[in-house]
Order: structure tokens, then sequence, then C-alpha cells
């Protein structure tokens, strides 16, 4: 069977390690298999539902693709694009708004997790922002969306929102419900300075998370600072229920070389975490300096960008605009 895959990054700068491992290591695994017809999608829509700078943004969004051929998706075989330029998602944005209920917006975790207390200050996009998702991925008739696994309420509220479609105005199989791809192991990759909280580009802490961006000597200094605990690294996986810094280094491990946990904690467990801690910034140093040294130097190429994003928009128009005819003849417009 073909796999549609279809996914998206927000250009807000600071791609991670938990980005790489819970999304983008996957999109090259799933751009390298031939039946595969992947789009990789650069959400600058969803990107603007918090303040960002305009300049900023700009670059941020070069910086995204730059981070997806870094990694190792190829622009050839792949279709990379930029959300805003295809006006079908905003288009569909708001015919799907008028299918999907506020009940079901109003269980979405990630936004009570993000608004805190401070709902009445918080944009309507923001709130809002999973029927976008939903418009991203219907719009392409996706069959798989590759994600962390933070997202999967969004991709939940995506098949509900396809269901209610296709019911509503009797069309049968008109929005193809997707499935989720999530990982099963290391879906969640934690902060470096606490291993109850997700990594995230938003934490204030840079020592909180290892950027793609990182050299070297940052990724040995982050890692030495990284939070632990006083006991040697557990020999049993069970073990580590109660102590997440451990189980967050191990897993990052075990992801990063194509272990399991239970390997990593049988070569490491009795262990003192400096020692552990070598190992680990040497792995990671061999996955993410080619890919930091090659960002750095694709960041300066913007026409080779730009030509790749102009190629993609081509394409992505081309499936969206045909499909937003049919959602129109549909509604009635
Ligand atoms: P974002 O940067 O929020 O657009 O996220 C891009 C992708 O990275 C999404 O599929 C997220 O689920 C995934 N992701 C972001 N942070 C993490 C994390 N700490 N662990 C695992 N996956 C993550
Ligand atoms: N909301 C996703 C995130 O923050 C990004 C995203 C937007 C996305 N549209 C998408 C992911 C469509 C998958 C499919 O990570």
């Amino acid at each position: 069977m073909v796999k549609k895959i279809f996914s998206g990054v927000q250009p807000t700068g600071n791609l991670h390690l938990g980005n790489y491992l819970g999304a983008i290591k996957n999109f090259v695994e799933l751009n390298n298999d031939k039946k595969n017809e992947c789009i990789f999608c650069v959400v600058d829509l969803h990107a603007i539902t918090v303040k960002q700078d305009p300049k900023q943004l700009r670059n941020n969004i070069r910086e995204t693709v730059a981070t997806f051929i870094a990694c190792g998706i190829d622009p050839q075989k792949s279709i990379i694009f930029n959300q805003s330029k295809v006006s079908a998602h905003s288009e569909a944005a708001w015919i799907l708004s008028c299918v999907a209920r506020m009940g079901w917006l109003n269980r979405m975790t990630q936004f009570k997790e993000k608004v805190g207390k401070d709902k009445e200050k918080a944009s309507i996009g923001l709130y809002s922002y999973p029927i976008l998702m939903a418009a991203d991925i219907l719009l392409y008739d996706a069959s798989h969306v590759p994600v962390g696994e933070d997202q999967k309420q969004h991709l939940e509220i995506c098949r509900d929102i396809a269901q209610r479609f296709n019911n509503d105005f009797n069309v049968d199989d008109f929005f193809k419900v997707p499935e989720p791809l999530i990982q099963n192991e290391f879906a969640r990759i934690m902060s470096l300075k606490d291993g109850t909280k997700k990594m995230s580009k938003s934490e204030l802490s840079d020592l909180s998370r290892i950027n793609l961006t990182d050299s070297k000597d940052i990724i040995i200094n982050k890692i030495k600072k990284a939070k632990t605990d006083p006991l040697p690294l557990p020999s049993v996986i069970t073990e580590l229920e109660k102590r997440p810094e451990a189980k967050n280094l191990l897993g990052i491990y075990s992801s990063l070389t194509n272990s399991t946990l239970e390997k990593t904690v049988e070569i490491f467990g009795g262990k003192n975490f400096s020692e552990f801690k070598e190992k680990l910034s040497q792995v990671l140093i061999e996955k993410i300096d080619p890919i930091s040294m090659e960002i750095k130097k694709l960041v300066n190429e913007k026409e080779f960008l730009d030509k790749i994003l102009l190629e993609g928009y081509n394409k992505a128009e081309n499936i969206a605009s045909n499909k937003i005819k049919k959602m129109h003849e549909i509604v009635g417009f």
C-alpha cells in the first residue's frame, strides 16, 4: 500500500533533539522508503499563534527547510513547502472550524498547558490551532501522520473533524481519516534540567535542550550539566519510573543508537553518571555535529532553499487547490 505521509514543523527556531528523535528522524525513514509519498510542511501559520518577530520568522522558515535537508530529507523525493503560501490551508481551516465543536477544542491539553492561568489573553488562533492542523492533513488525503507524542490529541480531533464532515455532508470517504505514526518508545524527549518536563523550544534555559545547531563543545557542556540523581544507574528498568532524569538520558542514548532501553540498561547498569555521560556525549556528537554543520552551511544558501520551497509550493498548491474546490462544491458555495 502507498502511504501518503504528511507532517508539519513550526518555524519557531531552536529545533532540538526532541524534534529530531520524536519526529524528523521518522520523516527521514519514511522519505527513504520508495513506496511512500511524503509531504513536509513548514507551518508558519501555526507559528504566528504566538507573537513572532517578522524578520526572525523569515529566517526561521529557511532554517527549518535547511534542517529538514541536513537531517536527510530529499527534496527530490518529498514535497517540502511553506504553509502560508498555499491559501487553501487558511480557507479549509475556516470551513472546518464550522464543523468542529467547541467541546472538542475545550479538551485540548496542549492549549491548557500553554496558556496556564492566562487563558483570557491567549490568541484565538492558539485555541483553534488544531483545526488548522486538521486542514493541513485533510487537504492532502494523508493516510499517515508522523508526529511526537504531544500531538496525539490533535490527530484525534483531526479524525473527528474528517468523520463529522463526511457524515454531515453525506460524502463517504471524501476526507480520508488519517492514522498517527508515533514512536512507541522515546516518543517524548524530556528537558535536560527537569526529567518531568518536555524538551521544548520555548524553555528559557538553553541548557535544557540540545539544539540541532549546537557545536561539539556545547553538547559536551550541556550533557555535563544535565540534571541527574545521586545514585548509580539502575540495573533494572522498573527502577527508572522513579528516576525521570536517568530514564530520559538512557532513552536518548537508546534512541540515538537504535537500541532498546533494556539493552542500554544492561550496558550501563551499576555505572556512575559521569562515565555514562561521556558515552552519551560521544553518540550525540556523532549524530548531531554533522547535522549542525550542514544546517550552518545551508542557511547561507538562500536561493537554494527558496527554490526548494517554490518547487514544493507548485506541487502542494496543485493538490490542495483541487481539494478545496471540491470542498466548496460539497458545502454549497
Ligand atoms: P513543533 O516544533 O512543535 O512544530 O514540533 C515538531 C515535531 O516535533 C512534532 O511532531 C512534535 O510532536 C515533535 N516534538 C516536539 N518536542 C518534542 C519532544 N520533546 N519529544 C518528542 N517529540 C517532540
Ligand atoms: N502542531 C504541530 C506541532 O506543533 C505542527 C503541525 C501543524 C503538524 N500541522 C501539522 C503536524 C500537520 C502534523 C501534521 O508540532
